[in-house]
């Protein structure tokens, strides 16, 4: 089968397309044939080896997190699942690939009504939001920041706030302004004088603040007079240690429960997932690219069926505002 590999930490280029044994399904664990599998920064960031310290790799290394796809084979003691089911899951740097192998209860069945790229792109990011505003203590009638609103953690935790019954801020650049709008979400614009624009969108002030940015959001929250408490960073560890906020994330909510929570409503198009890429298992290096550019609206997904890169390579950005956010 073919899979992405990387034999040492670099940048997009170290990332290959290798046929590899496709893997078997042992005791309690499934094979899927994966359909689609999502990408993520922290991808990035551990093959550049920036994350050596907490999570080193072993090389040669796969690559991937989330997935979607149809049950292949099932391991002995496995009653749950069975060859053809369709199915959402997590694994350990592996689901980059036409196969993936994982325990049994890494999986949750897919609405029929939700498309593979959606499906197979919000096991890392989905829960992450959950547990970030879960953090927060988020209340009916609080207002909330979030900041990179329009990212692949940030569009999940601002709609699920809403959901919430929040008032949601979401810093964002001009490009997303109006898709955060049809959201719900008071888009703001990131960068110098962040604070006064937020102090100005909300006269009633912030009672919370979910980071996906780093780079002194953390600050931010706490000179807007947010208790530490209420804050949460996904990214800056550092700004955990400074200044007490939390430092919630995937790990604090990735289950079984919380995912198929999450897929019924995006399956009730209570919540959208935008897609902001669709790329075919050979062009992984490309769909690394555009996602380390740092500007996702949504998520980049590689598309087991995709046969050829669907947008244009120059200019690609611009077109954006003409992709469809869809659901399902
Ligand atoms: N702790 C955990 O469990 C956990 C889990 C998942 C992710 N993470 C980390 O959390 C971060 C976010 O992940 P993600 O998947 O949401 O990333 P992402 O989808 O790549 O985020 C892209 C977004 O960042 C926004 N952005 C760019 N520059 C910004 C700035 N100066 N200020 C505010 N926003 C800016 C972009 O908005 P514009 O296009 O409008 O510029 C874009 O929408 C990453 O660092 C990731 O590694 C942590």
């Amino acid at each position: 089968m073919k899979a992405v590999r990387f034999e040492q930490y670099g940048d997009v280029d170290e990332l290959k397309v290798e046929q590899i044994a496709k893997p078997e399904a042992g005791p309690g664990q499934v094979v899927v044939a994966v359909k689609a599998a999502g990408l993520n920064p922290g991808e990035a960031a551990i093959r550049a080896g920036l994350l050596h310290d907490v999570f080193p790799a072993a090389f040669p290394s796969g690559q991937g997190t989330d997935f979607a796809g149809i049950v292949d084979e099932v391991g002995a003691g496995v009653d749950e699942w069975s060859a053809g089911d369709e199915v959402v899951g997590w694994a350990t740097r592996s689901s980059h690939a036409e196969f993936v192998v994982v325990p049994r209860d890494q999986l949750v069945a897919k609405p029929e009504n939700v498309v593979w790229e959606v499906a197979g792109s919000i096991s890392v990011t989905g829960p992450t939001a959950y547990a970030a505003l879960r953090a927060v203590q988020a209340t009916e009638g609080d207002t909330i920041v979030v900041s990179a609103a329009a990212g692949g953690v940030g569009v999940m935790a601002s709609q699920l706030a809403i959901l919430g019954g929040l008032t949601v801020i979401g810093t964002a650049s001009e490009r997303n302004h109006d898709f955060l709008r049809s959201l719900g979400v008071i888009p703001v614009e990131y960068g110098e004088g962040v604070v006064d624009r937020i102090r100005e969108a909300a006269p009633q002030g912030v009672d919370a603040y979910i980071d996906c940015y780093g780079h002194g959001n953390v600050e931010y929250a706490l000179e807007l007079g947010v208790a530490p408490q209420r804050i949460d960073t996904i990214i800056d560890f550092a700004a955990v240690e400074r200044h007490g906020v939390k430092g919630e994330g995937s790990a604090q909510a990735t289950t079984p429960a919380v995912l198929a929570e999450l897929l019924g409503l995006i399956a009730e198009a209570k919540i959208v997932v935008p897609i902001d890429g669709v790329f075919p298992l050979d062009r992984v290096t490309d769909a690394y690219r555009d996602l380390e550019d740092g500007h996702a609206r949504g998520k980049y997904v590689l598309g087991m069926d995709v046969v050829e890169y669907p947008g244009e390579r120059e200019g690609d950005r611009a077109g954006s505002d003409e992709r469809s956010d869809q659901a399902t």
